[in-house]
């Protein structure tokens, strides 16, 4: 259920609709609607969430799933369990009766389409089924084909400085240039983004504004907010004032995503990883995470830390090992040896080149333009292209997180041996 690309897959096969409800109140006012829609009322059974995911594990899912979760304690965690026998491509409508704005952008999160607070009327009811309806039979008009299908591609740099927002910048204005996507390029790190500064641009109040008035992002919104840097790319990036906090609960950073996805073919989202924490909802659809590392210790460790991270909050996601800024002499930690504590391949080696990065600064392009015939270009591209391939199937799964095995305490391990053993005090070896 969770984020289909072409939630119409398999449709046909499967009942239209069944409900969970918990009490007869819900159960009296679905039947009639669910009747109007040509659905039989013994589709509406009682039990609500706890009965779903009992009769989700032994039968084929609907097309249409309504469930109630006012018997459920946790029902973040209890969706959960429902997406786990739930098929892909079930449309999930929830009801319950915690208002809380948070529960519902997680419950969205997670792949459920509406949630509908109680009581509710028929006519709301009414709109939500129209919308699941719509979901089902296809794109949104201004959606990508499903031969496009949309690529949020999320950047985060295992450290400060490695050169994430070089490499988002570079991606994004690549997946324009010589992928022909229209994409957005999302920065997320609102005091001190380098997104516009690196295309030579304002970045403008459209993200504050998003991020202090997240009921007025909209289709229209995103037209207005988006700096364009040029035919197929556009930018959202602040500077928001030093001495001025984001107060958000992150509803505002999941609509711009939802909406870019609406409007634009690629999303590239620049990520700072301090973010993760505060907000792990940002990569739950996520479709490939660049990880961007160098070969130092400090950076093996939070390697290490953020792969394992991220198989917990993106399993769904194609991950890309991305090393920057590397000589081609000696490292702080060897490339073998980055690899045997991460307990996988890096993917993609971008060398250290100053050259192209003053080019860059120079003329306020992304690197990969500036520096379009020195050898930073190929790795870049690299990039672009298993992204893409990781959304229209012809990657190969050999790096994804899957492959990445073993006990996080384990690789610590690993990395353990890599630091130098600390010179026994004299007391010691007395
Ligand atoms: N391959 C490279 N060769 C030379 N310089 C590079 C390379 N990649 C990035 N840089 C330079 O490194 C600096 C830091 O890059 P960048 O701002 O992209 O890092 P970041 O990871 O986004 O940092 P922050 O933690 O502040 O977000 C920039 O001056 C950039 O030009
Ligand atoms: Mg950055």
């Amino acid at each position: 259920m969770n984020a289909p690309f072409n939630p119409a897959r398999g449709a046909a096969l499967r009942d239209p609709f069944s409900a969970f409800v918990c009490d007869e109140a819900t159960a009296e006012l679905l039947r009639p609607v669910a009747v109007e829609h040509g659905w039989a009322p013994e589709k509406v059974n009682k039990g609500g969430l706890r009965n779903a995911v009992q009769s989700l594990s032994v039968s084929a899912s609907p097309n249409i799933l309504f469930v109630d979760l006012s018997e459920s304690g946790d029902p973040l965690n209890d969706i959960n369990a429902l997406a786990e026998v739930c098929e892909p491509g079930t449309v999930v409508i929830a009801a319950g009766q915690v208002n809380d704005v948070r529960l519902y952008r997680d419950l969205v999160a997670s792949g459920i389409q509406d949630y509908l607070l109680k009581p509710f009327s028929a006519e709301q009811l009414r709109d939500a089924f129209a919308n699941a309806q719509l979901t089902i039979s296809g794109p949104r008009v201004n959606e990508p084909s499903s031969e496009r299908p949309h690529v949020l591609a999320t950047v985060i740099g295992v450290r400060g400085g490695v050169g994430a927002s070089t490499i988002a910048t570079s991606v994004a204005w690549l997946m324009g240039d010589k992928a022909g996507r229209s994409t957005a390029l999302l920065d997320l790190d609102v005091h001190f983004g380098t997104g516009a500064l690196g295309l030579d641009l304002e970045p403008g109040r459209g993200l504050t504004d998003a991020i202090e008035n997240p009921s007025r992002i909209d289709g229209l919104f995103i037209e207005r907010a988006m700096v364009r840097a040029n035919e197929k790319l556009c930018v959202l990036s602040a500077e928001a004032p030093i001495n001025q906090p984001m107060l958000t609960d992150g509803s505002a950073y999941f609509q711009l995503q939802e909406e870019m996805r609406a409007a634009f073919e690629t999303t590239v989202l620049d990520l700072p990883r301090s973010m993760l924490v505060q907000h792990p909802h940002l990569v739950h659809d996520a479709h490939v995470c660049i990880i961007v590392v160098e070969l130092t210790l400090a950076a093996t460790r939070d390697a290490i830390r953020i792969l394992s991270w991220l198989k917990a909050n993106a399993p769904q996601s194609k991950v890309i090992v991305v090393a920057n800024r590397v000589t081609s002499g000696m490292q702080e930690i060897s490339r073998k040896d980055f690899e045997k504590s991460i307990e996988r391949q890096i993917d993609v080696i971008i060398p250290f080149d100053p050259k192209a990065a003053a080019q860059a600064a120079k003329l306020g392009q992304p690197i990969a333009k500036a520096g379009k015939n020195m050898k930073i270009t190929q790795p870049l591209t690299q990039i672009v292209t298993m992204t893409v391939a990781a959304v229209d199937g012809s990657e190969d799964s050999t790096s994804s997180t899957a492959t990445a095995g073993g006990s996080l305490l384990g690789k610590f391990g690993n990395l353990k041996g890599l630091m130098a053993k600390k010179p026994k005090s004299d007391k010691a070896t007395a």
